[in-house]
């Protein structure tokens, strides 16, 4: 079961879109893929148009198995809904003495093996959550804005992962996807080639600014729903389709 955690501290650089969205592309190609959205502010759910009354929250307070707390969103697609119940999770983590890190794998371990692929989602600004999802999951895709990247965000993030690494042997950051990028925009080319300097085999396929990928949430829809020919569903298809051929 590969785990795979977008998360980059910076807010605003398309985690939930690129969770959400990747995540239905897998399942739309036939993978078993279970969504964890570890952010309070639960857009997640809102982008796949559910409102489950259960979610990640009452898993980490005991309170239900995590099979029970799952629901199906799509074909092949399982929903474990974030929300404004997780503060109370978080400040749980944030009391303990010792063993925090390790409250969410521990919660979802009797999920192992039962999907193909999980994909979580993550607040932005490296929450205790945060740390969280980085102790349980082996890989990490980072998305990196082209129009507001400061390199040294990533480089601060790459060694927070490296910290973690130290506990976590598993953990790789195996993926920096540029987002919103727009081609008639020099600094956005760049910005890419900075990138691509710096991490050469670990850059993906740009995600291009599409108002179609912003507007889809609105509709409880993924791109591949709202717009199956747009920019914005090609590129998370070419996503998709790496993400498949890396399969371990
Ligand atoms: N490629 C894109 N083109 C145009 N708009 C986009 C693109 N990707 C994301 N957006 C929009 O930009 C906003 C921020 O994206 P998103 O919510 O995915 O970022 P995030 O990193 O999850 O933010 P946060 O850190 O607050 O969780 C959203 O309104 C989203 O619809
Ligand atoms: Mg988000």
């Amino acid at each position: 079961m590969r785990k795979l955690a977008i998360s980059l501290s910076k807010g605003g650089v398309g985690k939930t879109t690129t969770a959400v969205n990747l995540a239905h592309g897998l399942a739309l190609a036939g993978l078993q893929v279970l969504l964890v959205d570890t952010d309070t502010q639960g857009q997640a759910s809102r982008a796949l148009g559910q409102r489950p009354e259960v979610g990640l929250a009452d898993v980490l307070a005991g309170d239900l198995q995590p099979q029970k707390a799952i629901t199906q969103a799509r074909e092949g697609l399982w929903l474990l809904a974030g929300g404004r119940a997780l503060s109370g999770a978080k400040r749980e983590i944030d009391r303990r003495a010792f063993g925090g890190e390790q409250v969410l794998a521990e919660a979802l371990d009797p999920l192992e093996g039962q999907y193909e692929l999980v994909i979580l989602d993550t607040a932005p600004g490296l929450d205790s959550l945060g740390v969280n999802v980085l102790f349980y999951a082996q890989e990490v895709l980072a998305p990196v804005s082209l129009e507001v990247l400061t390199l040294q965000g990533l480089v601060d993030f790459q060694q927070n992962v490296q910290a973690v690494k130290r506990y976590h042997r598993e953990l790789e950051l195996r993926y920096i996807l540029p987002t919103f990028m727009d081609g008639r925009v020099k600094k956005s080319q760049e910005i890419l080639e900075q990138l691509q300097a710096h991490y050469g085999q670990l850059l993906c396929q740009p995600i291009r600014y599409s108002v179609r990928l912003s507007e889809a949430p609105g509709y409880g829809q993924t791109v591949f729903e709202y717009a199956p020919g747009s920019s914005g569903a090609q590129d998370y298809q070419a996503l998709t389709e790496r993400i498949i051929q890396d399969a371990r």
